[in-house]
């Protein structure tokens, strides 16, 4: 049986790049016969600016969309990340394991720390540390494999980095978990800048496809997709055409094909862009439907949260209690 951790961020709607690159490897996993846990990590979305009442509805509507997205809070365990103590518990004997020097070359915390800079916020010391409640999360659980988006692979590694650390420090306590990417659609890029990920915000949404977006936005949305100009029909090249191999990329993760043998099927940009956004449209469809059922009940989501909370404590406590005793702490 497979440890399965992952989480997301309720830092704004959640998007198509989060449901290709992360949720739909979720909700495949959660099928399998593995204790997988999947978290709506909202200490993370106090790293950068946020308003309290934003988050409380960012985090709700978060876990009401995982649900909608199919997961099954009777076959895995859903929960909110600030419900179990053991993260931040265990963040403390993580960051006297990580240096300094190690956090500062996180990629994401030197393009975030840059964007707080330039807007004239302060950096959050919490963003130079984040990384680090990030491998708690994962560590506390035992975890074996993390299914999650390219963007994240180096916070994986830095994870792997510290258990591997730790264990040789203090004893085996640890398990060394692995990152694990989806084939196609680990990275989706924004629809009107192709050379940056598709991420929660961005000045203007026009590049983003969020879940919760009615079929019409959807389709305005791909149908005004930057693509590449340049003959030679539709090619697969991510270098030199990264907005049609994006497109490419995304109907491939949503039909099931290959991006390069797709490309043979078009003759021009235009019926590609109608292809992608129907089958984006359909790909959503029964998302936004079992969302607005869901919404409408939040009692009920609430109760999966508080659930899955219990459970996740059950499973994260003995771990953590054992780094505290490995590292020297005394017993309480
Ligand atoms: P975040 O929204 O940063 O909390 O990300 C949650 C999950 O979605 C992580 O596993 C990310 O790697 C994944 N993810 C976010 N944006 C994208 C994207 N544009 N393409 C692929 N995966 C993504
Ligand atoms: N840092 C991840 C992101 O930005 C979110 C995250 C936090 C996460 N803790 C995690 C993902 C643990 C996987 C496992 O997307």
């Amino acid at each position: 049986m497979t440890r399965i951790f992952s989480g997301v961020k309720p830092t704004g709607h959640l998007t198509l790049g989060n449901y290709l690159g992360a949720v739909r490897q979720w909700v495949a996993a959660d099928q399998e016969p593995d204790e997988a846990l999947f978290c709506v990590v909202d200490l993370h979305a106090l790293t950068v600016e946020h308003e309290p009442a934003r988050l409380r509805r960012l985090s709700r509507q978060a876990a009401t969309l995982l649900l909608a997205s199919g997961l099954d809070p009777e076959r895995c365990t859903l929960f909110v990340q600030s419900h179990v103590d053991e993260h931040t518990r265990l963040a403390y004997l993580l960051e006297c394991t990580a240096t300094d020097g190690e956090l500062r070359r996180m990629i994401q915390y030197k393009e975030k720390a840059a964007n707080a800079q330039a807007a004239g916020d302060g950096v959050r010391l919490s963003l130079l540390t984040y990384p680090v409640l990030m491998a708690a999360d994962i560590l506390a659980y035992g975890t074996q494999e993390v299914p999650v988006g390219e963007d994240q692979r180096q916070h994986v590694e830095l994870t792997r980095d510290l258990a591997v650390r730790f264990n040789q420090r203090y004893g085996h306590t640890f398990t060394v978990p692995r990152a694990t990417h989806p084939a196609v659609a680990a990275r989706v890029m924004d629809l009107q800048d192709p050379t940056s990920k598709m991420g929660k915000s961005h000045e203007s949404g026009a590049g983003i496809v969020y879940l919760l977006d009615e079929p019409e936005v959807v389709r305005k949305k791909v149908m005004r997709a930057v693509t590449d100009s340049g003959d030679g029909g539709v090619v697969y090249d991510r270098e030199a055409r990264p907005g049609v191999a994006n497109l490419l990329d995304v109907l491939a993760a949503c039909t099931g094909g290959e991006p390069g043998e797709l490309a043979g099927g078009y003759q021009g940009y235009g019926s590609l862009k109608r292809d992608v956004a129907d089958a984006v449209v359909e790909l959503l469809r029964p998302v936004r439907e079992r969302h607005a059922e869901l919404a409408a009940d939040p009692a009920e989501v609430e109760r999966v949260l508080r659930a899955g909370a219990g459970r996740a404590r059950e499973l994260a406590r003995p771990v953590v209690d054992r780094a505290y005793a490995a590292i020297g702490l005394l017993g309480r």
